[in-house]
């Protein structure tokens, strides 16, 4: 076996086991305001608690960094990057569009990348050089080149006004796209351009913790993945494109990075 898949494994058993923690949690959760609209609940906390517990016991001397207070340099080149519960809006209203993500780094190379969304038993899953799947079927980005034709989603930042420069991107790109939406949740909208469903997802307000896991699953189902300027993505830097890698992408850059 690839010493990749064993890590997948493990992510994807902490992602299951953190998918059921919070439907658990779904009938008696109690929100919070980490700020103006940035929500979070107990089920955040026990979620990023149980895939903390399992890849922790099973790898004690990786790194974790969580969304949920948990920063852990650990003594390895390996380091857990763990979203787990993207969504957090979507999941208070019960509108079911989250998900758990995991993503694992060596060297700072993203190597093992899991999104799953309990609600549909959606388990995206990658790992570096092995490609994607859906629940264990290749996946692949979509083939619609233009952005004539193409669905694609933005995501602001939590307390966004009418003049932030995130909604006036979002209002150059409506009038050249077939369709414009704001969905809540990055990782997921990351797992929906590598398998087709979406042609591109755009946001200049991610951390590590909404890009880690998704951005493998863009690169390794073929899809294209970079800053909104074109340059190399980073995670550790707030600025994230991600299309089918077909014209469109260049399209969006442009479109993107205009500020006449
Ligand atoms: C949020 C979602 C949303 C994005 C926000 C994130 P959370 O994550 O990914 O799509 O627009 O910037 O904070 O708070 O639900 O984990
Ligand atoms: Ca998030
Ligand atoms: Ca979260």
């Amino acid at each position: 076996m690839h010493e990749f898949e064993t890590y997948l494994a493990a992510a994807q058993a902490a992602a299951r086991l953190a998918g059921k923690v919070l439907e658990e949690w779904g009938e008696k959760f109690t929100v919070s305001e980490k700020g103006p609209s940035d929500l979070v609940t107990e089920a955040d906390v026990a979620a990023q608690r149980g895939i903390f517990d399992l890849l922790h016991g099973r790898f004690p001397s990786h790194g974790f960094l969580g969304e949920e207070g948990l920063n852990r340099a650990g003594n390895s080149e390996f380091r857990w990057v763990i979203d787990p519960l993207d969504g957090t809006s979507n999941y208070v209203h019960r509108f079911p569009y989250y998900c758990v993500s995991i993503g694992l780094e060596w060297n700072r190379e993203l190597v093992v990348g899991v999104v799953f969304d309990p609600t549909r038993n959606e388990m995206f899953s990658a790992a570096k050089g092995l490609g994607a799947t859906l629940n264990d079927k290749r996946i692949r980005p979509s083939r619609f080149s233009s952005l004539s034709q193409a669905l694609v989603i933005a995501s602001f930042p939590p307390a966004a006004t009418c003049d932030s420069p995130a909604v006036q991107r979002f209002m150059r790109i409506l009038p050249k796209a077939q369709a414009v939406h704001r969905s809540g949740s990055a990782a997921l909208n990351l797992a929906y351009v590598a398998s087709g469903r979406l042609e591109g997802f755009w946001s200049t307000s991610l951390k590590p913790w909404d890009m880690a896991a998704g951005a493998l699953l863009v690169t390794e189902a073929g899809g294209r993945i970079t800053r909104t300027t074109g340059q190399a993505l980073d995670i550790e830097v707030s600025d994230l494109l991600a299309t089918n890698g077909l014209g469109l992408h260049e399209e969006l850059v442009s479109a993107l990075t205009d500020t006449v």
